[in-house]
């Protein structure tokens, strides 16, 4: 078992990875409470979320299942949930315990966070994006068809329990979706890390269990401790984690959230920010060649969806959540392992960066 802490004061919490974990009674007692809703998606329904509904008793009050995918992150969905709560008269002592991927964990959070003012809410991420990013920083929430995450809250977790076990049913396009967001902690701020994932990437593809953990781990506890220094994104240390998303969530919104899988968007957006950091002379072509490759290897996108032009996306980006005064920021690579927020970028620099991605 390994464990991490998330320090935040009187809302710290534990993050542990364990093979075995999620059906361990005596640790769903630690976290549930006295009353509990499993919430989470058809794919790990019955492989995951009904062990977890057995292992909690008389405690849990039911199963709640979204209809899966990113197009259903959505508010009218999560009125479905809130409706189920109220239907079965839970109050503020209930626990909402998110089993799933990324969205389930974001949309059982925004319920936890505004459900009767906010209740407490656990998180069991089944795929390796959730594991390594989306479980971990109680930023919680739902898209607009005019942009990613716009509605949402941070929410802490009481805990993160983490079985890299669930990997073993997850498709192979996930794994590799979800390989995007470790590759970003690497490229952000740990050199060594992306090196280290250089040398071990089949090694996490093929799921030996102590590279998966390694993954797992080190991506945690770079984020810990970015989510520790600014937990609400207010000092700019937040806002590296937004590495290549400011590209992601524009390719996502037009494409209605429909096509890309997130890791994916992230991964081609890396690969433009390395190569607008080039154009700002920031990072040598060598980097941004190396970041590219390692990319390429996981076989996630370096290049545009086809038929996006440059107008469209340059829209999308100008609504992006890190924007201030009406300047654009971005998150930007001064070298691997070194990543810096700017709202120095010109307009043609970056509409040459889109270019060269393949924008029309
Ligand atoms: P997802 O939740 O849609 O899950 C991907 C697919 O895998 C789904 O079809 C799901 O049903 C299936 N699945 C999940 N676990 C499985 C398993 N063990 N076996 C088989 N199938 C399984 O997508 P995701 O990539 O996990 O998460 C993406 C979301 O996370 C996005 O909405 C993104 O915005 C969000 N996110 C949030 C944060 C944050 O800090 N809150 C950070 C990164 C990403
Ligand atoms: N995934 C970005 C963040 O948690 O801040």
């Amino acid at each position: 078992m390994r464990e991490l802490q998330v320090g935040l004061k009187e809302a710290s919490y534990p993050i542990l990875i364990g093979e075995g974990l999620l059906q361990e009674p005596s640790r769903w007692a630690d976290y549930a409470g006295s009353l509990a809703v499993v919430v989470t998606q058809p794919s790990v329904e019955q492989a995951y979320a009904r062990p977890i509904a057995e292992c909690l008793g008389d405690v849990c009050r039911g199963v709640y299942v979204f209809p899966d995918g990113e197009t259903h992150k959505t508010l009218d969905d999560l009125e479905g949930l809130y409706r189920y709560l109220l239907e079965q008269r839970l109050g503020r002592d209930v626990t909402l315990i998110a089993v799933g991927g990324g969205v389930v964990g974001d949309m059982t959070g925004f319920a936890a966070a505004t459900y009767m003012r906010g209740v407490r809410f656990v998180q069991a991420p089944t795929t390796l994006l959730a594991q390594v990013d989306a479980s971990v920083g109680g930023k919680t929430g739902v898209n607009h068809t005019l942009g990613k995450n716009m509605s949402g809250a941070f929410w802490q977790p009481q805990a993160v329990l983490i079985d890299p076990l669930t990997l073993s049913t997850l498709p192979e396009r996930e794994l590799r979706a979800g390989l995007a967001e470790v590759i970003k902690y690497g490229l952000l701020g740990d050199a060594d890390f992306f090196a280290w994932l250089e040398e071990n990437l089949d090694a996490v593809l093929a799921l030996d269990p102590d590279a998966v953990a390694q993954a797992i781990e080190t991506s945690c506890a770079c984020k810990a401790r970015i989510v520790e220094a600014d937990e609400r994104e207010s000092s700019g240390q937040r806002a590296l984690l937004n590495l290549g998303h400011t590209f992601a969530h524009a390719i996502e919104t037009e494409q209605g959230y429909a096509q890309w899988h997130h890791g994916e968007a992230v991964a081609c957006g890396m690969v433009m920010a390395a190569d607008l950091s080039v154009r700002m002379k920031w990072l040598t072509a060598e980097q941004s060649e190396r970041a590219r490759r390692l990319i390429e290897r996981a076989e996630l996108p370096v290049n545009l969806p086809e038929d996006l032009t440059v107008a469209r996306l340059c829209e999308h980006m100008q609504h992006d959540k890190k924007n201030i005064g009406g300047r654009q920021r971005f998150v930007l690579m001064r070298a691997i392992g070194q990543a810096e927020l700017t709202d120095q970028v010109e307009p043609e620099l970056l509409q040459a960066t889109l270019r060269l991605a393949g924008a029309r």
